[in-house]
């Protein structure tokens, strides 16, 4: 479980998150929800120690993560950042192996290959491995990326807007890729998300931000009502059930 109290970011005149207190469970899918500016970046990039807090804790099992060995750290948590980049003049095969550094400090053995062999199968890049970064679509790099943070082969994943570029095909694979590494191998996985039918339908827990604050967090079940969506958004939102699950219309 990562435990968040009181954490602050920002100057004290302008903060830019004011004294977040959430609770993301381990082993489930977490959506961290909310309008543009709301500081869903901002909270990942301070759980990812990208930044440091103005203030506040934050305990990853029990242990200040904000006092963590960056190498014990990595081999727990990977990220992928809202802008994720690197040189473009990197190839994805290299891209992914850079997500076993913490296991192998840049010298690939036969289980690091192995591993990014298996990113690649997972995220639907093969005949692709060879491509720089720049030859890639906007979709493809970004499935590049999460692939590297997959190999990093960690307890925690932290994916900002990942299914930003993604068409259907893949947005809603990479949703059931990351399902079936929540439920079967007990990864504990945040994703920013704007899609709500992604955030309320396949996530399990959601944390509402907004201005800010926490709006409001929970099972999704519990906390994630149509009344509370139509605030968050200032949209109106309509939430109905669909083969049991529920299903929210918010274009019109
Ligand atoms: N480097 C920065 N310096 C100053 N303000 C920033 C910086 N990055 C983001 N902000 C501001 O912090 C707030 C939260 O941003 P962010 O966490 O990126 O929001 P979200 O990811 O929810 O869209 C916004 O008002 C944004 O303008
Ligand atoms: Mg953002």
């Amino acid at each position: 479980m990562i435990e968040i109290s009181g954490l602050r970011f920002g100057p004290a005149a302008h903060p830019i998150l004011h004294g977040i207190d959430a609770a993301i469970p381990a082993g489930r899918i977490t959506a961290l929800i909310g309008p543009n500016g709301a500081g869903k970046s901002t909270l990942l990039n301070l759980i990812a120690r990208q930044l440091a807090p103005a203030g506040g804790s934050i305990r990853l099992d029990g242990q200040d993560l904000l006092q963590a060995e960056p190498s014990q750290l990595a081999r727990r948590m990977a990220v992928v950042a809202q802008q994720a980049s690197v040189g473009s003049r990197v190839r994805v095969r290299d891209l992914i192996g850079f997500g076993r550094w913490p296991h192998c400090r840049g010298r690939l053995g036969a289980a690091d290959r192995a591993a990014v062999r298996d990113a690649v199968a997972l995220f639907g890049l093969e005949g692709l491995e060879q491509r720089f970064l720049d030859e890639l679509s906007g979709g493809q790099r970004q499935r590049a990326f999460i692939a590297m943070a997959y190999a990093q082969d960690t307890d925690w994943l932290l994916l900002d807007e990942p299914l930003n570029n993604l068409d259907l095909h893949h947005a809603r694979n990479l949703m059931a890729q990351l399902r079936q590494l929540a439920q079967a191998r007990g990864k504990g996985i945040v994703i920013v998300v704007h899609d709500l039918n992604y955030a309320i339908s396949w996530s399990d827990h959601v944390v509402a931000l907004q201005g800010g604050r926490v709006a409001f967090q929970g099972p999704v079940a519990e906390a994630a009502t149509a009344e509370r969506l139509t605030a968050l958004y200032r949209t109106p939102v309509m939430l109905t059930l669909l083969d049991g699950r529920p299903f929210a219309q918010y274009h019109r």
